[in-house]
């Protein structure tokens, strides 16, 4: 499938014609002094940033001490000796008190609302009593849900012709679900049905639009006449956490519920549409056949209200979900957040589409570590940005502010409402640099360098290749590494390098390249998608379709060191089960266990017959989406990693 960018900017000859010279960049990052840089993970004080610091001179643990596996089809989930794994969430367990057991025959709206949902994607550990405690040993765990497969879901769905009782069970198993998790004797994690700290946000949860498309003629339905709120959240992909203790979840491909594009009228409407690649005829989900909003020849404006990153408090769960609007419209992988040094939060945001973009958000005002409440309507006032990447190793950040360069009224933008819903078509116009569907974009809260994943872009051509989308028919993807000038993440300047070409190394044609590292120590890998650093600053990289590239294998977790010696020595920590991703790894806060979700095992199975099932995970019938919980099995319950 090709992608839906066809504006005609930055080709090769765009990036040869660049605005600025490198000379300029380097002069301006030798002035600088060097900045603080402060994770949305951390504490969110310098003494944290301090203890990280401290951490990374000392070596520690530059060197990950595990024997990596290999890749395989086995349906499970494999680790290196001495590690296990525990199943801590799964689809359909009970959640919220008076919520039903699992049972495949008897789904029901109320029992998806009550449960928690399908294929888990961003994984969020928020120590309880609060987010500052740090407590290793109990949390609120955030974990979204991105979307359905209802085949797997209902033993008698029957595809292109659900039932309204189905419709409303998928809807339901959409959002995200809030489980209190505590750790027991024996380094067991047991989730705690019915705790008054768990939560589901559903397709159904009210959500309030805030920002600069509040109340925007395109954001106005026959349901909500005043542009103001929004029934649901959908296809939430990654995510991220704020420093106030938040978590945002992400809208990614909310194109695919929207049915009938090709029966409106041509205008500016069906042009936003065309560009966000929505369904110009039906569903594949029949959606639309019991509830109007998804049909856009009934409510054309609807899809407007989705692909927004969406901010809830985990630790309060009658909160009210905002889209956050000012941080643009677009298929959000993920949102990570930085605090830079003025103070003033940064949050890194890629779209998830062949040929689109890396953006960039920088709040108006800062962050105030000592009065949380202060801090919720952070994310509805600053600049957006969108990354554009010079072939000599610079980038610029671009402005999407009204009025800025070619994102004015001539164009049909008349104010900064129009630019967040159209994001982006003013993109576009400014020429950022296509990307190879970047997902996550995380910042190292060691070295503050910021590691963005492009998946892979099968469609990109010879023509079409740039410094930094390096090879045509991307089958494995890459990973950039960039470094925003003075150390500050505010800065509309920065250097950037290719880190890692994925594929196998023992294969030349792959044109593999591991931050120069020596190719026959390392794992292959394909088709990055998340990643997490842990204490040491080592980068942890899960992926999504490695399979497509190296039919050898299922997806897995990959460990890398990004600085010293071994930088670029990629080693493989886990394989998940067949027809799965592995989605929204996650540490706790002593770093002895990693959370990851398995999404979507045994997808492609024709029916939820035995007989068609690619999976059988995690309990050797239909497979079950579920949130893993990786630790040593050695005594002492070490770091994973050590
Ligand atoms: Fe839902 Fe971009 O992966
Ligand atoms: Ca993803
Ligand atoms: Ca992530
Ligand atoms: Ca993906």
């Amino acid at each position: 499938m090709r992608g839906v960018n066809d504006a005609p900017n930055d080709t090769l000859q765009d990036v040869l014609r660049r605005q600025y010279s490198r000379r300029q960049l380097l002069k301006n990052a030798a002035l600088a002094a060097p900045g603080v840089i402060l994770s949305g993970r951390l504490l969110a004080a310098s003494d944290a940033y301090a203890a990280q610091q401290a951490k990374a001179a000392s070596g520690h643990p530059a060197d990950l001490g595990f024997e990596p596996i290999s890749l395989t089809k086995v349906d499970d989930v494999i680790v290196p000796e001495g590690y296990g794994y525990q199943v801590v969430l799964r689809w359909g367990d009970p959640l919220l008190p008076g919520a039903p057991e699992f049972d495949a025959h008897q789904q029901s709206k109320h029992s998806q609302e009550t449960q928690f949902g399908y294929n888990c994607d961003f994984t969020g550990y928020f120590p309880l009593p609060g987010f500052h405690s740090n407590n290793p040993n109990a949390a609120v765990l955030a974990v979204n849900h991105e979307y359905t497969d209802p085949i797997l879901m209902f033993p008698d769905y029957i595809a292109g012709a659900p039932t309204q009782s189905q419709v409303d069970a998928e809807i339901a198993a959409h959002g995200m679900s809030f489980a209190e998790i505590r750790r027991t004797k024996g380094n067991k994690w047991r989730y705690v049905k019915g705790s008054a700290n768990n939560r589901r946000v559903t397709g159904e949860t009210v959500c309030a639009i805030t920002g600069p498309a509040t109340g925007h003629p395109w954001m106005i339905t026959s349901e909500d006449p005043q542009g103001r709120w929004v029934r649901g959240t959908l296809n939430n992909c990654a995510g991220g956490k704020t420093p106030w203790g938040t978590v945002l979840t992400c809208e990614e491909n909310f194109n695919q519920y929207f049915a009938n594009r090709s029966k409106l009228p041509e205008g500016p409407v069906k042009a936003a549409h065309t560009r966000y690649g929505l369904t110009s005829g039906a569903t594949s989900r029949r959606w639309e056949n019991f509830y109007s909003r998804f049909d856009l020849a009934k409510e054309p404006n609807e899809p407007f209200r989705f692909g927004w990153v969406v901010e809830i408090d985990p630790y309060d769960p009658t909160f009210m979900p905002r889209k956050r609007t000012a941080l643009g419209r677009f298929k959000h992988e993920g949102a990570t957040t930085v605090v830079a040094k003025d103070g003033r939060v940064v949050v890194y945001s890629g779209d998830d589409e062949r040929f689109d973009y890396i953006y960039k958000f920088v709040t108006a005002r800062a962050f105030d570590p000592k009065k949380r409440q202060a801090n919720f309507d952070l994310l509805d006032e600053g600049t957006l940005y969108v990354a554009k990447f010079h072939d000599d190793g610079s980038g610029s950040w671009l402005p999407l502010v009204h009025g800025y360069g070619p994102v004015t009224s001539a164009n049909g933008f008349n104010n900064q409402g129009d630019v967040v819903i159209n994001t982006r078509r003013a993109a576009d116009l400014l020429g950022a640099t296509k990307m190879d569907r970047p997902e996550d974009i995380e910042a190292n809260p060691v070295t503050g360098k910021i590691y963005s994943l492009m998946t892979n872009n099968t469609s990109r051509t010879a023509a079409q290749v740039n410094a930094a989308n390096p090879r045509p028919n991307n089958i494995y993807g890459h990973v950039i590494e960039q470094t925003e000038a003075n150390d500050d993440h505010t800065s509309t300047w920065f250097t950037w390098q290719i880190f890692i070409k994925c594929g196998d190394p023992a294969v030349a044609a792959h044109d593999t390249y591991f931050a120069g590292y020596n190719p026959e120590e390392v794992s292959p890998i394909s088709s990055p998608d998340n990643l997490v650093f842990d204490e040491g600053g080592n980068c942890w990289i899960a992926t999504d379709g490695l399979q497509n590239g190296l039919p050898r294998g299922n997806d897995g977790i990959f460990a890398t060191p990004v600085e010293g010696e071994q930088r670029g020595y990629l080693r493989q920590f886990m394989s998940c089960p067949m027809e799965a991703e592995i989605c929204g790894p996650e540490f706790n806060t002593d770093y002895t266990t990693l959370f990851a979700a398995i999404q979507h095992p045994g997808e492609g199975s024709k029916s939820t017959a035995p007989a068609d099932l690619l999976s059988v995970w995690p309990d050797g019938g239909t497979p079950k989406p579920s949130v893993i919980a990786v630790t040593k099995t050695v005594p002492g319950n070490p770091r994973i990693g050590s």
